[in-house]
């Protein structure tokens, strides 16, 4: 378990996947992920069964509340590259009314952490829509800063929107 000021990290179990089935489902919550379709609850269960251990290549993370132990949303850090030390991390938390509360800025800066203290990890990379920004603002508060600009990348409700790759050093982190 990994604790922060607000939340506290565990790992994934089976019965989580009904969270997630519902979040998966839920096109608020969905609106700037990189995912299209919507997904069954027999699928999700059958992954979070067959779901890997953690490990350096892959570290996945419920995000609870610290005082409530609500589960709330997912962190991860996956891709990691041992050569260059350099992982993406995905965030988001599924339970709405939490949103703005600083849940996600607790849960990245731990797991941020971790990756640097632990994993030995020099950098940490996201990609975020430009149009999302509460997440963009959740990174920066963290210490990630903007690298790239990736031009009419995503496309949603007929429209296409710029994302934007942001990187924290591990020296950066806030
Ligand atoms: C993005 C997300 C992880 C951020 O977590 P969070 O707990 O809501 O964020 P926090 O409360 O820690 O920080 C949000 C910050 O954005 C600010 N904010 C909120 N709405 C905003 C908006 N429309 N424009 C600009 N800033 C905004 C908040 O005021 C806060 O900043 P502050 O502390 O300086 O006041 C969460 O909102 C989420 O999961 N959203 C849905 C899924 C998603 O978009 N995931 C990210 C995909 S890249």
């Amino acid at each position: 378990m990994l604790t922060g000021d607000l939340v506290r990290l565990r790992p994934v179990e089976p019965e989580d996947a009904e969270a997630f089935h519902r979040w998966f489902n839920d096109e608020e919550v969905m609106r700037w992920l990189y995912a299209y379709y919507h997904v069954s609850l027999a699928s999700l269960r059958k992954t979070f069964a067959d779901r890997p251990d953690n490990s350096y290549e892959r570290v996945t993370f419920c995000i609870e509340t610290l005082d409530e132990r609500k589960h709330i949303g997912l962190v991860r850090l996956r891709d990691a590259n041992p050569v260059n030390a350099r992982a993406e991390v995905d965030i988001y938390i599924g339970e709405k009314e939490y949103w703005g509360g600083g849940y996600g800025t607790d849960a990245l800066r731990r797991v941020c952490r971790y990756g640097f203290d632990t994993l030995r990890l020099h950098s940490i990379e996201l990609g975020v829509v430009e149009a999302n920004a509460r997440a963009i603002r959740c990174y920066e508060k963290v210490g990630f800063q903007v690298d790239a600009r990736l031009r009419q990348s995503f496309f949603r409700d007929g429209e296409w929107h710029d994302a934007l790759l942001m990187c924290v050093l591990a020296d950066e982190l806030t």
